[in-house]
């Protein structure tokens, strides 16, 4: 890859430069290298997207939404002719190990299909009358322009989760991607481009969240924001965005619960799985461990044997377990949260280093002996650094699982059907996994969490359909003569 090569916005179907003049850099978290460098756009590139997807506007909600859905499968075949390597620049890019990459993509396409399908579909309701003569119905609309800001972690699915079901609803597009996968965001609208989108219709503006992201957010014009990333963002997102449709997808304190009669070497690969893969970096990653009392030695004895054996390095490398964090910034995050669950008490068992090697890699983690209220119990850190707890019993697994602040995913490992279904009742969470690790969403199932977690938004599925839709209702008398409801006997 030409690490020197200068990235563009795309503008009104154009590669263009921002008006800043400015650029910033792609750094390989492995390397520590420059992919390449990107426009450091500002408010006049997004005035510009916003005025080129509101000409695009009405041309694309006027197409009908099974043939805007052509343009959908063919992007989910490009993806899939280009799998391989998009896999591996999102791996240069961002870390993460090449078969978690491949899924990342795959995940893209999937949602462009089943979205594509969608488009057959868009279904409204349709319900009597209280009036004789009457019918009644209910027909989806496109918000208009929606503005689209998505984090790092999932560099393809995440935008697909968000570009395709809303431009099967025929909304037009000002996406702003993170800023450390700014490449991978290019190759989705490289995409697009080739599969025949129609121009405007899908704007990038790269650049500061600050500027470029606020600046959407703000943007009059903008009808409709989704947001996945951190929570602090998000509800200065809320708070700026006024009286726009808003979608916040924002982290989580994810528990897994291993119950005393569970089959530990199952709940094992769940919590390395769950805790270390994509280096803890997932909205859903399982940071806390709430085991019961009775099998808590020997399965810490078994986290930490696993543990041992995970090899750190080069996502491209096929013998690699785990690859580094995102930046220099995260690898000291995941420092400082070691330090602070040493101070508070917490056992560390392994891990807590940043090994001796290039790159920003940190030592996969766990810490036992905790207790709910350390910070290391509650705040979502974002790395793979995991908490221990230990329960007496299946209701106090489950008030714990209850006492972070965030409600996105969750898991439970027992044998007893009762206890499963009793724990799918108490937690709260927007997804729950029965001897299952806490990440691995399917993309036509609801995704998305309760409390700190987020303001309802499910994203993906049917659900997903709702995010990027307005609902119109319609009454349609065929009496001929004015009915009143309500008032007529
Ligand atoms: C996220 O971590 O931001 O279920 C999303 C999963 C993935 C999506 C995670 N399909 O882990």
């Amino acid at each position: 890859m030409d690490s020197s090569k200068n990235y563009k916005l795309y503008i009104d179907g154009k590669w263009t430069n921002s008006d800043s003049g400015e650029t910033f850099p792609s750094i390989n978290p492995v390397s520590e290298g420059v992919i390449g460098n990107f426009q450091k756009g500002n408010k006049d590139d997004v005035n510009r997207a916003v005025e080129a997807a509101d000409k695009a506007l009405e041309k694309w909600s006027e197409i009908p939404a099974p043939k805007r859905g052509i343009i959908l499968l063919k992007v989910a075949q490009l993806l899939r002719e280009n799998k391989e390597k998009l896999a591996r620049e999102l791996t240069m890019e961002m870390g993460k190990v090449l078969v978690e990459a491949r899924g990342d993509v795959q995940e893209a396409i999937d949602i462009a299909e089943y979205m594509a399908g969608e488009g057959r579909r868009l279904f409204g309701y349709t319900t009597p009358s209280e009036l004789k003569d009457k019918f009644c119905l209910t027909i989806r609309r496109p918000f208009g322009i929606c503005g689209l800001i998505t984090p790092w972690n999932f560099p393809f699915a995440i935008p697909a989760w968000k570009i395709m079901p809303a431009l099967i609803c025929g909304n037009t597009i000002v996406f702003k991607p993170s800023s450390d996968t700014p490449l991978c965001a290019t190759r989705i609208i490289e995409i697009f481009e080739k599969a025949g989108l129609p121009k405007g219709v899908l704007n990038l503006v790269t650049g500061p969240g600050g500027t470029v992201g606020m600046s959407i957010v703000k943007h009059e014009k903008v009808r409709c924001i989704s947001f996945t990333g951190h929570k602090d963002t998000g509800a200065s997102i809320l708070k700026e965005a006024g009286l726009k449709k808003v979608g916040l997808e924002l982290g989580g304190k994810n528990g897994i619960i291993v119950m005393d009669d569970a089959d530990l070497n199952l709940a094992l690969d769940g919590v390395i799985w769950g805790g270390y893969g994509t280096t803890g970096q997932r909205c859903t990653a399982a940071s806390r461990v709430i085991v019961h009392e009775k099998v808590k030695n020997k399965f810490e004895k078994m986290l930490v044997n696993r543990i041992k054996k995970l090899k750190l390095g080069n996502g491209l490398n096929p013998k690699t377990d785990v690859g580094p964090l995102i930046n220099k910034k995260a690898q000291e995050k995941s420092k400082m949260y070691t330090e602070i669950g040493i101070d508070e008490g917490a056992k560390l068992l392994i891990g807590g280093k940043i090994p001796k090697m290039k790159g920003f890699f940190f030592k996969p983690t766990l810490f036992t002996n905790c207790s709910i209220d350390m910070r290391i119990s509650q705040e979502e850190i974002f790395g793979p650094i995991v908490s221990l707890i230990t329960v007496k019993n299946f209701d106090e697994a489950i008030d714990v699982m209850n006492s972070v602040e965030y409600g996105l995913s969750s898991a439970i490992y027992t044998k007893n059907m009762n206890k499963s279904f009793k724990a799918i009742e108490k937690i709260e969470t927007g997804i729950t996994y029965i001897n299952s690790s806490t990440i691995g969403a399917e993309v036509h199932l609801p995704f998305g969490g309760i409390k700190h977690t987020g303001i309802g938004t499910r994203e993906g599925g049917w659900t997903g359909i709702e995010e990027f839709s307005e609902i119109k209702t319609v009454y349609f008398d065929y009496s001929g003569k004015l009915q009143k409801a309500q008032i007529d006997e």
